[in-house]
C-alpha cells in the first residue's frame, strides 16, 4: 500500500518514529515536493491515529505516469471512476507537486470534476462527503479519497495564505477547527503573548472579550475596523494614532486602573506589560472568569508551562487552554512533549498537542482545566 503524507521536513525524523512505533517497522520516505512524502506499507493504517507532527495522511493508489504538459483527462477520469460510486458528494483537490505542466491546479481539478459530473457523479464544493486528492508528481500521478472528516486543509499543501495580521491567526483558526474547540460558549479570554493580535483579533470577532497581556503594542486599527472597544493599560507614553483614519475606539489608562475598569463593556483589554513584571494578585475582577486561556509567547516550553499553571486561578473550571509549545531543538521533541505533558497533567486533562499546517519551530498544544 502507498501513502502520502504530509510532513514538515525539519520534523522528518519524529514523523518516522511516529509511523514506525505504529508500523512496527522501517520506513523509508521518498520526497514528492516541498512538504509531501511517499512511502510504502505492507501494513494498512488506520485513519483514526491522531498523529503529532504528521500533518495529514492519506492512501494513494498510482494512475500511471504522464510526461509533464500532457495530461490525459480521460485516462484520469476513467481511472478515478473504477475506485469510486456515485452515491457520495465530491470535491476534488488536485496539487501540482513539482509536476509542471501550464495548467493550475484548480484548473485540473475543475476539467476532472466537470468530466466526473458528466457521468453522473455530485460535485459540492462546499459541504463535500468525499475529499479527492489526485497529486501530480515526478514519479507518477496518486489519487486518494479522505471522508471530509479527515480532509486535510489544502490550502496548507499549498502555503500560499497571507495574514492580514500575522500567521499566528492561521494557527489560533487551525487549532480551533482541529480541536473540535466550540467558540460560542467562549465569552472571556485571557491571552498572553498577545502582540501584534491575530489570536486576539480572532476570539474578538468570535464575539469574545478578550484580556490582551503583552509588553508589545497590538495592531489596533484591526480591532477598530470591527469596531471593537479597546482599553490600554500603561504607564508609558504611548501612540496609537492610526493612519487609515479608523474611528478610534481606544481608552489609554495607566495600570493601576485595571481593577476597577475590567468590569466595564469594553472589547479588549490591553495590559502592555511584560506577564513576569506584572503583579496578578491584583487583578481581582478576573477570579474564576477566563473560559479560554491562550499563550503564545516566544519562551522555552517550560516557562509557557509555569504561566499555564499559574494563572489557573483566573479559569473558570474545565476551561481550555491553548498553548504554543515553542521547539527552540526540533531534536529534541520527543523530550518538550514529555516534560510538557507531566507537567501540565496533574493540573488540566485531556492534553493534545499537533503540529498545525501553520506551525513552525512549535507544535499547538490543548488541553481542558481538570
Ligand atoms: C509569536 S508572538 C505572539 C503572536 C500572537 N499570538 C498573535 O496572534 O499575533 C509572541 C509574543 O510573546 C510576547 N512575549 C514574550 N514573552 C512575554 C512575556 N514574558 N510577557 C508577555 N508577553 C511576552 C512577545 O512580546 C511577542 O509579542
Amino acid at each position: 500500500m502507498k501513502y502520502i503524507i504530509m510532513l514538515d521536513e525539519k520534523f522528518i525524523d519524529y514523523g518516522k518514529y511516529e509511523l514506525e512505533s505504529i508500523l512496527k517497522s522501517e520506513i523509508i520516505f521518498k520526497k514528492i515536493s516541498n512538504k509531501l512524502f511517499i512511502f510504502e506499507s505492507e501494513k494498512d493504517i488506520s485513519k483514526d491515529y491522531s498523529f503529532i507532527v504528521i500533518e495529514g495522511l492519506i492512501k494513494v493508489v498510482e494512475l500511471g505516469k504522464f510526461p509533464p504538459n500532457a495530461i490525459d483527462y480521460t485516462k484520469i477520469t476513467n481511472a478515478i471512476e473504477g475506485m469510486i460510486d456515485r452515491q457520495h458528494s465530491f470535491k476534488i483537490e488536485a496539487i501540482n507537486a513539482d509536476f509542471h505542466n501550464e495548467q493550475s491546479s484548480k484548473d485540473i481539478a475543475v476539467k476532472i470534476g466537470s468530466a466526473l459530473e458528466s457521468k453522473g457523479y455530485r460535485p459540492d464544493l462546499k459541504h463535500p462527503k468525499l475529499y479527492f486528492y489526485i497529486f501530480f508528481t515526478n514519479l507518477g500521478i496518486y489519487f486518494g479519497v479522505l471522508q471530509s472528516d479527515y480532509a486535510i486543509n489544502i490550502d496548507a499543501f499549498r502555503s500560499t495564505e497571507k495574514s492580514k495580521i500575522s500567521r499566528a491567526q492561521f494557527k489560533l483558526k487551525e487549532a480551533l477547527k482541529y480541536f473540535a474547540i466550540e467558540t460560542d460558549e467562549i465569552k472571556t479570554v485571557l491571552d498572553i503573548g498577545a502582540a501584534p493580535g491575530g489570536w486576539t483579533l480572532e476570539m474578538l470577532t468570535r464575539n469574545a472579550k478578550v484580556i490582551a497581556v503583552d509588553n508589545a503594542l497590538l495592531s489596533y486599527q484591526f480591532f477598530f475596523q470591527s469596531n471593537k472597544k479597546c482599553v490600554i493599560f500603561s504607564d508609558e507614553k504611548i501612540d496609537i494614532h492610526d493612519k487609515n483614519n479608523n474611528s478610534n475606539n481606544a481608552e489609554i489608562l495607566p495600570l493601576s486602573k485595571i481593577n476597577d475598569t475590567l468590569n466595564e463593556s469594553f472589547d479588549l483589554y490591553h495590559i502592555k506589560q511584560n506577564i513576569n513584571n506584572l503583579d496578578i494578585n491584583h487583578i481581582n475582577n478576573l477570579n474564576k472568569s477566563i473560559d479560554l486561556l491562550m499563550i503564545d509567547m516566544n519562551i522555552e516550553p517550560k516557562e509557557s508551562v509555569q504561566q499555564a499553571i499559574k494563572l489557573i486561578k483566573f479559569l473558570k473550571a474545565h476551561a481550555k487552554l491553548i498553548m504554543t509549545i515553542k521547539l527552540f531543538n526540533n531534536e529534541n521533541i520527543k523530550k518538550y512533549i514529555k516534560n510538557v505533558n507531566e507537567a501540565l497533567n496533574k493540573y488540566y486533562d485531556i492534553i493534545k498537542i499537533k503540529k498545525l499546517p501553520h506551525n513552525r519551530d512549535e507544535l499547538t498544544l490543548f488541553a481542558i482545566l481538570k
